[in-house]
């Protein structure tokens, strides 16, 4: 027989897991409830309305995907192309290139613009692209987790109502780290995941959308034969290709109609309502606060060391920081150190970045100093031992000075 689980102890540090709050741990061990029982359905209640304050929205449909963040782009892509729709995603990263790939799926006419990766669109080459292909959605990431870089948005929902188009935003890296004014910034769709800066455990995706998007979901929603009364009426819009992922339905089930659908992940949406009830009762400004220090601190650490960080530094993520591996130095090996000796976990990247750079997340309940503090002294031990010259102490004397000194 198997022994219990028993994870040895990590401090994750890469882009994503991070080590859950302890609080959200707990939370996730209360007894199960059924999906319909009314203690459930005010905790359901309860979680849109903690995240419309998470996404800084009015958005009567804020509701959680039972699934990964990548669960809540596909219900939201799904949801809103049609076969042979255009739709336009400007690429920065691999997150990019996978809602090309998951649009292209659902039969859309895919558009794409491209930066070098580390480098981010000026508003003026969004809005001129969406001039020229006229999108009925752009699809867009916030924060690319595989670059570390952030895009700037506050333009663009703008820039797509003057054009008639919708605006998606994937913010699973962002969300709750860096500032996400869903109303404000007239984003349509916004979804987001749990183990990044909201300090849960990956399984459940967040997810808002305003009434422009909703009136085009509605417009197909097909309820499932089993459910149907009589004379109900479809909509006059195509079937959403996706039943597990059909938003129409989706919003159903979270509506007072409590129409079934699928068996709500009970464990799940207790850790989501305690990473948004921890996250609001710090206060939005406080905790984009601290993330910022965090990253002051890590970036400051890791140019003590004479390391390159990587990217534009004017549009990096707060919560993520993309350092090149230096010369002579086996980043694999590194890592495996790190691991091995220390308990620590960071990220290499995908793709044109892969064994380039190391990437170090300090977020959510991990945007902490202490947990700076270790991993930065951790890595100057590690890459000492690789033969990699540097100045012993720095690191972590650096990120004390942005703390402020003992
Ligand atoms: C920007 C972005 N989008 C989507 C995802 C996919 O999230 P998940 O692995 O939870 O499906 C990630 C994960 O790192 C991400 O950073």
């Amino acid at each position: 027989m198997f022994e219990d689980i028993n994870p040895g102890p990590r401090l994750l540090m890469g882009p994503g897991p991070i080590n859950a709050d302890p609080r959200v741990l707990r939370a996730m061990s209360a007894p199960l409830l059924g999906q319909f029982d009314p203690q459930f359905r005010g905790y359901m209640q309860q979680v849109s309305q903690l995240y419309r304050g998470v996404f800084q929205t009015q958005n009567r449909q804020t509701l959680l995907i039972d699934g990964t963040a990548r669960s809540a782009i596909e219900a939201a892509l799904a949801s809103l192309i049609e076969p042979g729709d255009r739709v336009l995603v400007p690429v920065f990263g691999r997150f990019g290139h996978l809602k090309v790939e998951i649009a292209k799926r659902l039969g859309a006419d895919v558009r794409t613009v491209e930066t070098e990766w580390g480098q981010i669109f000026p508003a003026e080459v969004l809005e001129k692209e969406i001039k020229k292909q006229q999108p009925k959605l752009v699809a867009i990431s916030r924060g690319d987790t595989s670059t570390t870089m952030a895009q700037p948005l506050a333009a663009l929902g703008r820039i797509c109502r003057a054009h008639d188009a919708l605006l998606y935003v994937d913010a699973t890296a962002t969300l709750g780290g860096m500032d996400l004014p869903t109303d404000a910034w007239q984003l349509d769709v916004v979804s987001a995941g749990l183990q990044k800066c909201l300090g849960g455990p990956s399984g459940a995706a967040p997810l808002t959308l305003n009434e422009r998007a909703e009136r085009a979901i509605v417009r197909r929603r097909h309820t499932e034969q089993g459910l149907r009364e009589q004379n109900q009426q479809d909509g006059e819009g195509p079937v959403i290709r996706s039943n597990y992922l059909d938003l129409a339905m989706i919003m159903d089930y979270w509506s007072d109609k409590a129409l079934n659908h699928h068996t709500e992940a009970t464990s799940m949406l207790y850790a989501a309502r305690e990473c948004a009830r921890i996250l609001l009762q710090e206060g939005l400004p406080q905790a984009f606060a601290r993330h910022a220090l965090a990253s002051r601190a890590l970036t400051r650490g890791l140019e003590a060391m004479g390391l390159k960080l990587f990217g534009d530094p004017k549009h990096k993520m707060t919560n993520v920081t993309g350092v090149f591996v230096p010369q002579g130095v086996d980043g694999e090996k590194a890592r495996s150190a790190l691991l091995g000796h220390f308990g620590i976990e960071i990220g290499t990247s995908f793709g044109p970045l892969r064994g380039r750079i190391w990437r170090i997340g300090a977020m959510g309940y991990n945007a902490r100093e202490d947990a700076v503090l270790i991993t930065l002294g951790a890595l100057e031990a590690v890459l000492s031992a690789q033969g990699f010259r540097l100045p012993r102490g720095a690191a972590v004397d650096a990120a004390l000075g942005v703390y402020g000194e003992l």
